[in-house]
């Protein structure tokens, strides 16, 4: 595995879709079209009409990557440890149709292992309690049964808002070793602590919530990517915060001068300085966007 800055990742990202037919698009505002959303807090938010087949994508592309700035705030509280921020870049890609499951598992793989030269035995993968047949093609991957694992619907279901384009998903998770877990014996991908990393999200985008709770089929079985890019910056970084990758820690450093602070001497001040430099890039962008 060797280092890459955060812009590298963002552009081996966008060139490896381009490559196989998506169309390199632009991030969309913070500020969504969309009645149902306050902020823009996934890469697929752009594209909901393209799900709905209200809009058609150019046929020369074969689905869409992007670069998508976003902000969270239902992780709010958790924001200062080491892996959750309001303001973070999403690097996605779109299938409304074109492409499915196979290519799907197929390229986020190539592209960790291959591109990233992350190392096998370090991915874990979960797919939706009954989704056996994605099982199946993380399998024909070559990915180790014991390496599979499902859970419900709080983890593999997502879904942007209460209605709308939304499906089961799989995630991809990076080991980042027992050093950085909470050592429990059933620590596993989806425990609370950082050792297991989910950088991934791939979401098989099949049905379009309902005001009453129910899910009605889309017209075409879709593909919804998302690679958290500064997750993936602190695994190529050889770091386990977020707050340590190249963008990250220049902004913990702006804190520290206006603060007359020292990151890495008082854990409550370090927890502040993350808050700071997090908080200060969303605001910002978001006035950006008006
Ligand atoms: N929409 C999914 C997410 O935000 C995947 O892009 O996790």
């Amino acid at each position: 595995m060797k280092y890459m800055t955060t812009a590298e990742i963002r552009e081996k990202y966008l060139a490896f879709f381009e490559e196989k037919g998506c169309k390199r698009m632009p991030s969309s505002s913070l500020i969504p079209d969309d009645p149902s959303l306050l902020l823009t807090s996934a890469g697929m938010v752009q594209f909901k009409p393209y799900f709905l087949h209200q809009k058609e994508l150019d046929p020369a592309y074969i689905g869409t990557t992007t670069a998508q700035k976003c902000v969270r705030t239902n992780d709010i509280d958790n924001i200062g440890d080491a892996r959750h921020l309001s303001f973070f870049e999403m690097m996605g890609n779109f299938s409304f149709g074109k492409y499915f499951k196979n290519e799907m598992c197929a390229w986020a793989f190539e592209f960790s292992t291959e591109v990233l030269g992350l190392p096998a035995e370090k991915l874990y993968f979960t797919v939706f309690e009954d989704d056996d047949e994605t099982i199946e093609i993380w399998k024909s991957l070559g990915v180790p049964e014991d390496h599979i694992s499902r859970l419900g619907e709080d983890d593999n279901f997502w879904r942007a808002g209460p209605t709308g384009p939304c499906g089961p998903c799989s995630e991809i998770y990076f080991d980042q070793g027992p050093e950085v877990g909470c050592g429990s014996p059933d620590c596993k991908p989806g425990c609370d602590c950082d050792r297991y990393l989910e950088f991934w999200n791939c979401v098989f985008t099949q049905f379009d919530g309902q005001e009453d709770g129910t899910l009605a089929p889309l017209l075409t079985k879709n593909i919804d990517t998302g690679m958290g890019l500064e997750r993936i910056a602190a695994i190529m970084q050889g770091v386990t915060n977020n707050y340590d990758t190249d963008v990250l820690r220049s902004l913990v450093g702006v804190g520290e001068r206006l603060a007359g602070k020292t990151y890495k001497q008082d854990a409550a001040v370090d927890k502040s300085l993350r808050i700071i430099a997090d908080h200060s890039r969303s605001v910002t962008f978001m006035i950006a966007d008006g």
